[in-house]
């Protein structure tokens, strides 16, 4: 049985083959492959494109979706092994996630990081307590670790943009926020890229370092795709001839000993006109959404010619389509 909570269950192989199958349904060569395939979905924290976008792949594959928010009409769950159940979540994934498997034939979980740090975000609990209760086949809806969806429509539309993901020089660059965010989206971008063969460099300010065992798999990833990984704290230099400049805000790394206010002391990593100027004279932009307008990203990048943000949440829908295809074949 195959699952999807992490780049670790498909690799560079799995990579190419749900993307090629993608890009390829993309052209309208699809068939009906989900009649009487039931997804559940299991929400922790709210969505618009990945709640809306896995509806569409099953209803317009002729399956159907159940959606349950936890805490909102569906029992809070708890994840804890042998939590004292005494406060308000009722119920225990250990029996939340072989029940809901009785009834459909995959599940589908979001839960972000819960503010336990980059450890317990790396442990991923919720997400790992549902793969090992479950019964069907997993898959993340974005959890404390990764976002794989969200990091394969990245390198769907960089792909669709210039043909070959090989050696293709991309840059994550660190954006700042009202609030620290988690990483999953920075580590997803990172780990697909580098799994697609992708030169990625990596620009933060100190002390927003995504964590050592993300940067080795990373790393890990480029050396069997002929890829690579750099980092750097200066912004312009990691952008100057990128064809991909991509954004997002991420909180502090654990370790830094940074406060939570921190994500508001770099305004001038801001993504601006100014510094997609610096990058390739093709380059495009991308951001997982939702953006905070002229506080992560100008007006004028969101807005001008190098954006490709709807193209990217759009091809959410293709690689879902590709990727539930790919658990069910198995
Ligand atoms: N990018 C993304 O996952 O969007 P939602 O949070 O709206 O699902």
């Amino acid at each position: 049985m195959r699952h999807a909570t992490g780049i670790q269950d498909f690799g560079v192989e799995g990579l190419e083959e749900i993307l090629t199958r993608a890009l390829a349904w993309k052209q309208g060569k699809h068939p009906k492959h989900l009649v009487d395939t039931i997804l559940g979905m299991v929400f922790f924290n709210p969505s618009l494109r990945t709640r809306a976008s896995f509806e569409a792949v099953m209803a317009r594959g002729g399956g159907s979706a159940i959606v349950l928010e936890v805490g909102n009409g569906v029992w809070k769950l708890e994840d804890r092994p042998g939590a004292v159940m005494d406060g308000d979540r009722a119920e225990h994934i250990r029996e939340a996630a072989p029940v809901l498997s009785r009834y459909v034939d995959l599940l589908a979980v979001r839960t972000f990081a819960a503010g336990g740090g980059d450890a317990e975000d790396n442990a991923d609990p919720v997400m790992n307590g549902f793969r090992t209760f479950a019964t069907v086949p997993t898959l993340s809806m974005e959890s404390a670790r990764e976002h794989p969806c969200q990091g394969l429509a990245d390198l769907m539309t960089a792909r669709e943009t210039f043909g070959s993901t090989k050696g293709l020089p991309v840059t994550l660059t660190w954006a700042p926020h009202i609030k620290p965010l988690p990483k999953a989206v920075p580590n997803s971008f990172l780990l697909t890229a580098a799994a697609a063969g992708c030169e990625v460099r990596v620009a933060h300010p100190e002390g927003f370092d995504l964590h050592d065992s993300v940067l080795e798999q990373a790393r890990a990833l480029a050396a069997q795709s002929g890829g690579s990984v750099s980092l750097t704290g200066d912004q312009g230099a990691a952008v100057e001839g990128s064809r991909v400049v991509y954004a997002k805000a991420w909180g502090p790394a654990t370790s830094s000993g940074l406060g939570a206010e921190s994500v508001k002391d770099h305004p001038d990593w801001i993504a601006s006109p100014g510094l997609m100027a610096k990058a390739a004279r093709d380059a495009i932009f991308m951001h997982c959404l939702p953006v905070r307008r002229n506080v992560e990203v100008a007006d004028g990048v969101l807005d001008g010619p190098w954006s490709r943000v709807v193209d990217e949440a759009e091809n959410r829908f293709h690689v879902q389509r590709s990727l539930v295809q790919w658990l069910l074949e198995a």
